[in-house]
């Protein structure tokens, strides 16, 4: 009898989002409006931001971010080469350009290796927290603010994470940028939420992701009382608006992150038993100030690189086991091949060690067990 396919990542999603989607389609309201508006609260308050404002990614969410920010061509921003591709780009959207520096042991910016990276055209730190894991924010603010830099936080992966007690998206830096992908632990389909304790900056914000308008679609049409008010475009913006859909789904999400959180970290304290004192499967860190929601769970092949990673792969492939060869490194993408970076040993070493394995609810004891088993013989077989 052949066992059920293990996938890399599943949704949590169920009857409770459906509702809350029939709902919306029923209501006549589709695009960002009142459920938008309440998520934004909603998401505030869960996080302790003073603002949130709704987008379609969390790639728009760092972009509009740099460019409220004043952030542009001829300015620097350091971020790391291991991440997701979207967090260099988002930095070049706003015509500015990245600067890699190197990550430390828990996968994050190595605080030494952004201060080498300073320089007069530096305008800004962008800190990951790589697959949920917080960054060393506290040593970060204390650097950015030491060189005048602004502090953003690239927070894609770490909704229901926490720093030091302190939720991710309560404001460290001067924004936190989420992501809502259904890769992520909270999910709305593509969505992203920026929050903030500047108010000046939120308004900016909400203007930039709707055209540059005055009013939102939603000020139009509740002040009818008012009488019919005409909008002003009063800079250009683009159109980033999370719909009333999307927000009713993750309005639903936020209800459960805390027990998502809950089942992911029992989940990766299970890997981490199951590998303990593994002669060649390195499990992640997580220094005892911070809680990661094990956005991903991700270990090191000692020595098993490249061709032998790709076996193991391929092995678990066959017992129907989906795993992920490491994390990627923007610096060695085309698009940033002549991007000049100065070494990135740390970065060279996760990418070419790193193997994602799959972590989601429904996973349960018995799902960490059958991987962990097929991945120790697969291990071992790749010599
Ligand atoms: C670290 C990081 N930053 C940014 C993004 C981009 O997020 P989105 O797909 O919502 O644009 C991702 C997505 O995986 C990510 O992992």
């Amino acid at each position: 009898m052949s066992l059920p396919p293990i996938p890399i990542a599943k949704p949590y999603v169920g009857a409770e989002e459906e509702a809350a989607v029939a709902a919306v389609l029923r209501s006549g309201w589709l695009t960002q409006g009142a459920r938008v508006a309440e998520f934004e609260t909603a998401f505030a308050a869960h996080v302790g931001a003073a603002h949130a404002v709704a987008v379609t990614s969390c790639t728009t969410a760092l972009h509009l971010t740099f460019v409220a920010l004043g952030i542009g061509p001829g300015d620097e921003v350091i971020c790391p080469s291991l991440s997701f591709i979207a967090t260099a780009n988002s930095i070049v959207h706003a015509g500015a350009t990245p600067v890699f520096a190197d990550v430390d042991e828990t996968m994050n910016l190595a605080v030494a290796s952004v201060e080498a990276r300073i320089g007069p055209r530096t305008k800004a730190i962008l800190a990951v927290h790589q697959v949920g894991l917080p960054a060393e924010l506290d040593q970060l603010r204390e650097l950015a603010n030491r060189h005048k830099l602004l502090l953003v936080e690239d927070a894609a992966c770490a909704a229901g994470s926490s720093y030091r007690g302190n939720p991710i998206g309560r404001p460290v830096g001067v924004a936190a940028c989420f992501s809502f992908h259904p890769r992520k632990v909270l999910t709305t389909g593509e969505g992203g939420m920026i929050t903030t304790a500047d108010a000046q900056l939120a308004a900016r914000l909400r203007r930039l992701r709707q055209h540059g308008m005055s009013l939102s679609d939603l000020d139009r049409h509740r002040n009818v009382a008012a009488g019919y008010q005409r909008e002003q475009y009063l800079e250009i913006g683009w159109n980033a608006r999370m719909t009333d859909i999307q927000a009713a789904v993750g309005l639903v999400q936020l209800g459960r992150l805390p027990g998502i959180v809950t089942r992911r970290r029992e989940l990766a304290s299970a890997y981490g038993r199951a590998f303990s004192d593994h002669a060649i499967i390195a499990t992640p860190l997580e220094p005892a100030d911070r809680q990661s929601n094990y956005q991903s769970y991700v270990v090191q092949l000692r020595g098993h690189t490249g061709a032998q990673r790709d076996r193991i792969v391929n092995r678990l492939l066959e017992e129907q086991i989906a795993t992920r060869p490491g994390l990627m490194a923007a610096h060695l993408q085309p698009p940033y091949a002549k991007t000049v970076t100065a070494a990135l040993p740390m970065t060279d070493r996760f990418g070419d060690e790193s193997l994602m394995l799959p972590l989601y609810h429904e996973l349960g004891a018995d799902g960490v067990e059958r991987v962990a088993r097929a991945l120790d013989l697969a291990c071992r077989e790749a010599g």
